[in-house]
């Protein structure tokens, strides 16, 4: 199945949809990853916290894909801010990966009160410059950190993988992004195990366009201009992941599922002004 692309600030371009790969470990997350790109998925988000880079490589290997045809992105820890500590966490994860480049590399957290985050990015952009990643991002950034990246540094990340679904559609951000040439990764896209999937909207939307509520949801991300990175241990639900290019919500149900948003949609206690990620 063909991906479209999407363009990012540096250049590159990456997948209009990705792999998510939390909680997946060990020979089940190798397999998960293994089918996951036999189904079509170019484009694998992991990150040091998840420990399971490791697995994430050996699925890499195991499908049997060029690594050229590959896009792996992971994330720098909060235990592992600051300049040379992002040098060392940048090698620890490309060993465990068993790649030479790493292809997307992101801040997991800005954790600002220990206010490393500049320096980390900092020390990611000489990692591009020395061309051993090739694309420099965020996670879970507001405007004002990202604000604050570019003014420090003259630069601002190609993407920002932020927490993004119906109940948390994230709509002042989004458009902050598009004003920057941000590209937004959406985390939880499916809204992880919440009842999102079960909303009448969207029901009726799947029925209407004899697809699932899962698509549908994905479908909404991608018109957005939102990569969503779901996760699915089924080969099945993969590949229906992935199935999102041959229908158009029309803009009435894009509206409708944007008005399931409501103010305490996070699914955890995830505002990045407070969260300290380890
Ligand atoms: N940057 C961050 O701070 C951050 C935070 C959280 C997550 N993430 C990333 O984002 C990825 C995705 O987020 P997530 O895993 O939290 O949530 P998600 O992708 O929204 O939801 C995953 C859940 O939905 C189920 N599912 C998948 N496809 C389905 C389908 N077609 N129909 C019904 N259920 C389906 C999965 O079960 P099965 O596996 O059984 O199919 C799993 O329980 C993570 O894996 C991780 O890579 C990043």
């Amino acid at each position: 199945m063909s991906i479209p692309e999407r363009r990012l600030n540096d250049g590159t371009s990456i997948p209009a949809t990705g792999f998510g790969t939390y909680p997946l470990r060990g020979d089940e997350g190798e397999q998960a990853v293994a089918s996951a790109i036999a189904a079509g998925y170019r484009l694998i988000d992991t990150a040091v916290n998840y420990a399971n880079e490791n697995a994430v490589g050996r699925g890499m290997r195991a499908s049997g894909v060029e690594r050229s045809e590959l896009m792996v992105q992971t994330k720098i820890p909060g235990r592992h801010h600051g300049y040379d500590e992002t040098l060392a966490s940048f090698d620890e994860s490309r060993h465990a990966l068993g790649v030479d480049v790493i292809d997307i590399l992101l801040i997991h957290w800005p954790n600002p009160s220990v206010d490393k985050y500049v320096d980390t990015f900092k020390a990611m952009l000489e990692l591009r410059d020395r061309g051993l990643v090739r694309t420099v991002g965020v996670s879970n950034f507001t405007e004002e950190f990202l604000t604050r990246l570019q003014r420090e540094t003259g630069e601002l990340p190609a993407v920002n993988q932020v927490e993004l679904h119906p109940y948390f559609p994230q709509q002042e951000l989004l458009r902050f992004h598009a004003e920057h040439d941000i590209v937004t990764e959406a985390w939880s896209p499916l809204g992880k195990n919440s009842p999102v999937l079960t909303e009448r909207v969207i029901a009726g939307a799947a029925a209407a366009h004899g697809v699932t509520p899962a698509q549908v949801v994905l479908r909404w991300h991608v018109q957005l201009g939102s990569v969503p990175l779901p996760k699915s241990s089924s080969p099945e639900r993969q590949r229906e992941n992935l199935d999102l290019f041959g229908f158009e919500l029309t803009d009435d149900e894009m509206a409708a599922i944007t008005a399931l948003g409501r103010n305490d949609g996070r699914l955890f206690d995830g505002d990045p002004n407070h969260h300290e990620e380890q």
